[in-house]
C-alpha cells in the first residue's frame, strides 16, 4: 500500500455533508459526492450483536426515530429507520447505513478518499476496530485511499497491528501532554485537530514530524482562508460548497 501518489485534497465533507444534508447518510454522502468532494468523513460504532454502522453519537435520540443507546439495538431493530427526518421531512427515507453499504459507496466512487473516524464506546475499542478492520480488509477495491482515524489510541494501536500499512490519523480535541509521543509511536500520518487548538506552531510541530494537520470542524469561509494561510493541510467541514467558492 503506497501512499505517496495519492494527493488529499484540502476540503474533507464532514459525515458527508452534514450541514446540507442528514448526517453520515448516503443521501450526505451522495451529495457531498456531487459538489465535488472527493475526501469524506464518516464515524463508525458496532451495534449491540457487533454490526458497524455510519453513526456519531452513542445515543439514537438526536438523528433517529429511536431512542436509547446505539450499543443496546441489535442491527435489526436499526435496519431502515428513519435517520433523515430529523434534518428534513424530504430525507424521511434515509436509513442508517452499515459499514457494508460505506465500503459500496467507495467502491463505487474510486477517486474518493475515505477516512472513517472510528468511534468506540468505553471498553470496546480493540472489538470496533478489529470488526471495522476485517470488514474494510475484505471488501475495500481502494484501501490505499482508506485513513482509520481516532480520538480512542487504543483503537489506533488496534489498528496499527492488525493492519499495519493502512494510513492512521490521531484525533485530538485538546492538545494533551504526551500527544506527539502517542501519534509517533502509532506512526500516524496525521492529527486531526480541533481548529480552536490551532497554532501555527503547532502547525510547523507536525510538518517537521512529518504529519498532516487536519481541522475540524470548519464552516466559516473566512476562517477557513485564515487556516489556509496557516499551512494547515485540511478542512473537515459540513458546508463543502461554501468553503469551495470562497476559497478557490
Ligand atoms: O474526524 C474529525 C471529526 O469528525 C471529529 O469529531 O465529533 O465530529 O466526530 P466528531
Ligand atoms: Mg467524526
Amino acid at each position: 500500500m503506497d501512499d505517496n501518489q495519492i494527493t488529499y485534497p484540502f476540503v474533507i465533507g464532514h459525515r458527508g455533508a452534514a450541514g446540507y444534508a442528514p448526517e453520515n447518510t448516503l443521501a450526505s454522502l451522495e451529495l457531498a459526492y456531487k459538489l465535488g468532494v472527493r475526501f469524506i468523513e464518516v464515524d463508525v460504532m458496532l451495534t449491540a450483536d457487533n454490526h458497524a454502522i455510519i453513526f456519531h453519537d452513542h445515543t439514537l435520540d438526536r438523528t433517529t426515530s429511536l431512542k436509547g443507546k446505539v450499543s443496546h439495538h441489535n442491527w435489526s431493530q436499526l435496519q431502515g429507520q428513519d435517520s433523515g427526518s430529523w434534518f428534513h421531512l424530504d430525507y424521511a427515507n434515509q436509513g442508517i447505513l452499515h459499514l457494508k453499504d460505506l465500503i459500496n459507496f467507495a467502491n463505487e466512487h474510486p477517486d474518493l478518499i475515505l477516512n472513517i473516524e472510528l468511534k468506540p464506546r468505553l471498553s470496546n475499542s480493540i472489538k470496533t476496530t478489529s470488526l471495522a478492520i476485517q470488514q474494510l480488509k475484505k471488501d475495500v477495491q481502494n484501501p490505499e485511499r482508506l485513513i482509520l482515524s481516532s480520538f480512542d489510541v487504543l483503537a489506533l494501536k488496534t489498528a496499527q497491528m492488525l493492519w499495519p500499512k493502512c494510513y492512521r490519523a490521531l484525533n485530538l480535541e485538546t492538545r494533551y501532554p504526551g500527544w506527539s509521543t502517542i501519534a509517533k509511536n502509532l506512526k500516524c500520518k496525521a492529527i486531526h485537530i480541533d481548529q480552536q487548538q490551532i497554532t501555527s506552531g503547532f502547525i510547523q510541530r507536525c510538518h517537521r514530524m512529518n504529519m498532516a494537520v487536519r481541522c475540524f470542524t470548519v464552516n466559516d469561509p473566512s476562517r477557513a482562508r485564515q487556516l489556509k494561510a496557516m499551512q494547515v493541510d485540511g478542512l473537515f467541514t459540513d458546508k463543502p460548497a461554501d468553503l469551495f467558492s470562497h476559497i478557490f
